[in-house]
């Protein structure tokens, strides 16, 4: 089985301007897209890396690409992405040559996720499972709330799911191929993730331990921990 990675990094922020894109944002002088790609060609099972660029930023993308050093057993393709992300992850997998029965999706801004979680995904989908996510309980309780209809509100709380039971979902996610594209070409729903997808196909979704540091790079606090880090692995 081979395997291929698709990174969504077109997000609308994601475009040379004032206050740097945030897949362009550097986390100890690198981009936080390259320490993503790195990530994941890190795994021996990947032989393929698919980023989906902003659909103006492409050509920005392949110079940084050229410009960093990646393994040799490693292959890039850079796609122009689409609108919503789930349109982007579309364009990433049209692009995928036919060899590739195992794609893992994972976001740009998770750049620090380490290459054991990587492999666990992939072990995980290679055991035959359609769609892998790695995750990790909460430390906080979650609430369902009515959303408050003008801005300002105090919003009720409709209900407390019990805590034990949540998982906080990471990438990469790892799919069988044609699972995925059926997914893609079937669910018209706005998903946050791609697994969703799969789940409203009537498939099983697995989970696997997630990572304390593949942490998605949100808020200003996250960049001061992805470089904090950065700068523990070098010790
Ligand atoms: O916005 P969100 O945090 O869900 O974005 C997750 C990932 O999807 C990011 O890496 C972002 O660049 C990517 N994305 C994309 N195309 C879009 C929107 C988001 O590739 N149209």
């Amino acid at each position: 089985a081979r395997t291929a990675v698709v990174i969504p990094a077109a997000g609308r922020g994601v475009r040379l301007g004032p206050g740097a894109p945030k897949a362009l944002r550097a986390l100890n002088g690198t981009p936080m897209l390259i320490h993503a790609v790195r990530a994941m060609a890190a795994s021996r099972a990947v032989s393929l890396v698919v980023v989906v660029a902003p659909p103006d930023g492409a050509a920005e993308v392949k110079s940084l690409l050229d410009a960093h050093a990646l393994p040799e057993r490693t292959d890039f393709l850079i796609v122009p992405g689409g609108a919503e992300r789930q349109d982007s992850v579309k364009l990433g997998l049209d692009a995928l040559p036919p060899e590739y029965d195992i794609v893992l999706v994972h976001d740009a801004a998770r750049p620090l996720v380490p290459v054991d979680t990587v492999d666990a995904v992939i072990e995980a989908v290679r055991d035959g499972a359609p769609a892998v996510v790695p995750a990790l309980p909460l430390a906080d309780t979650v609430k369902e709330v009515e959303p408050a209809s003008a801005a300002g509100d105090p919003e009720p709380v409709v209900a407390t799911p019990e805590r034990a039971r949540l998982r906080a979902v990471q990438t990469p996610q790892g799919f069988d191929r044609a699972t995925l594209v059926r997914a893609h070409e079937t669910v018209t729903d706005n998903v946050t993730d791609d697994a969703s997808m799969v789940e409203q196909l009537g498939l099983t979704v697995v989970v696997v331990p997630g990572h304390e540091e593949a942490f998605k790079v949100t808020r200003p606090l996250d960049l001061v921990l992805a470089e904090a880090v950065l700068a523990r692995r070098r010790l």
